[in-house]
C-alpha cells in the first residue's frame, strides 16, 4: 500500500429513486434508478496506511469512535479491498454538504473511498467495476462514480456484478439543481432501514416497481429530447409516489416537516404561475428543486438560501 491519496466524487440526485432491495448484503435494488451528480458537491477522501492494527475513521475532521456505526461501516467496506492482508488506512473523509440531511452524503462519501483505495491498493479497477464495488458501501454510491445523469441498471446477476452506475451521453446545458435545506439534522431512520421497513410492511410497495419502470423511461425520453416539463413532472411524481410507499409502512415512515410541506406548495404556487420548477426529496426533510437557468434569478426571490448547482454549466 502506498503513501496518502485523495480523492473527490459527488453527490447525486435521483430523479427516478432506488427504493428497496432484492438482497440486503450486496445491496442490489428492486428497481432501476437514474440520477444527476453535483459537479463540485460532494466528498474528499483521504486515505492512508497506518501501523497500529485498526483502521481510523475522520468524518468532517472529528475522529469517530472506532465502535461507532459509521465507523464499523467503514471498516467493514475497507474489508472488501483488502481481503485477508493485514492492511489497515486512516480515512479522512470532508463533505462540502450537509451530512446525513438526505443530501447523500453517503453516496459521494463511499464512492470517494472507493477510488482512494483503488488507488491505494493499486488495483486499477474499471470504472464499472469501481462502480459495483461502491454499490456495496451505499447503494446509491454506484451512480457517484460519474457525472452527469447516470442510470444505476439493475442486473439480473446473484453476484451483483452487473447492477452497477452506467454514464448516459447526453448532457443539458442550464440544467439547475437547488438544495432548499429545512434541516441539517441527523435524520431519525437511515436510508438501509427505512427501505426495509418499507419493503416488509407496506402492501403500498408492491406498486413501486411498476412506478419506478414506467418513471425510467419517462425519465430517459425527457433527457433525450430536452423535455424539461416531462422530466420534472416525472421526477416529482416518482419522488412523492416513493414517500407514499414510507407513509404506508409500520410504523410509519415520515421524513417531512411542517416546512417541507410548505416550500412544496411554495413550488406549486410558483408552477401555478407559470414557471417550470419541480422539486424531488429522499430520506429527509430537504427539497431539492429541479429547474432552468432563465428562472434561477427570479426562483432565488422566493427561496433567497437556495444553494444552485448547474452540472453541465450553461
Ligand atoms: C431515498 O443508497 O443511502 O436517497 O444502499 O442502504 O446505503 P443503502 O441506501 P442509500 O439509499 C438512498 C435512497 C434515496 C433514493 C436514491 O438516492 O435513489
Amino acid at each position: 500500500a502506498s503513501a496518502s491519496v485523495e480523492h473527490f466524487a459527488p453527490s447525486n440526485i435521483a430523479l427516478c429513486k432506488y427504493w428497496g432491495k432484492r438482497d440486503q448484503a450486496l445491496n442490489l435494488p428492486v428497481n432501476a434508478s437514474l440520477s444527476i451528480s453535483l459537479d463540485y458537491l460532494g466528498s474528499f477522501t483521504r486515505v492512508e496506511p497506518v501501523e497500529n492494527g485498526v483502521d481510523e475513521v475522520w468524518l468532517n475532521g472529528h475522529q469517530l469512535l472506532p465502535s461507532s456505526r459509521f465507523s464499523q461501516k467503514v471498516s467493514a467496506f475497507i474489508d472488501l479491498f483488502r481481503r485477508d492482508q493485514d492492511l489497515h488506512f486512516k480515512v479522512d473523509t470532508r463533505n462540502n454538504i450537509p451530512t446525513a440531511a438526505g443530501l447523500a452524503s453517503s453516496a459521494s462519501g463511499f464512492a470517494a473511498l472507493t477510488l482512494a483505495m483503488n488507488d491505494a491498493l493499486a488495483l486499477d479497477l474499471p470504472p464499472e467495476h469501481l462502480s459495483v464495488m461502491a454499490r456495496m458501501g451505499s447503494g446509491s454510491a454506484c451512480r457517484s462514480l460519474f457525472t452527469g445523469f447516470v442510470e444505476w441498471e439493475m442486473g439480473v446477476r446473484e453476484d451483483g456484478l452487473d447492477s452497477h452506475g452506467v454514464q448516459l451521453e447526453q448532457t443539458w446545458p442550464g440544467f439547475c439543481i437547488g438544495l432548499v435545506e429545512i434541516d441539517a439534522g441527523e435524520k431519525a431512520t437511515d436510508s438501509r432501514s427505512g427501505m426495509q421497513r418499507t419493503v416488509e410492511t407496506a402492501h403500498l410497495y408492491q406498486s413501486w416497481p411498476l412506478q419506478a419502470a414506467a418513471d425510467l423511461s419517462k425519465l430517459q425520453q425527457a433527457i433525450a429530447e430536452r423535455d424539461f416539463e416531462l422530466l420534472g413532472q416525472t421526477a416529482e411524481q416518482n419522488a412523492l409516489s416513493m414517500h407514499a410507499t414510507m407513509i404506508a409502512s409500520w410504523p410509519p415512515l415520515l421524513y417531512w416537516q411542517p416546512e417541507s410541506v410548505a416550500a412544496m406548495q411554495k413550488v406549486w404556487q410558483l408552477r401555478a404561475q407559470g414557471m417550470q420548477v419541480y422539486f424531488t426529496m429522499d430520506a429527509g426533510p430537504n427539497l431539492k428543486l429541479l429547474f432552468q437557468q432563465h428562472d434561477r434569478a427570479e426562483l432565488l426571490q422566493h427561496f433567497p438560501t437556495l444553494e444552485t448547482v448547474e452540472p453541465f454549466g450553461n
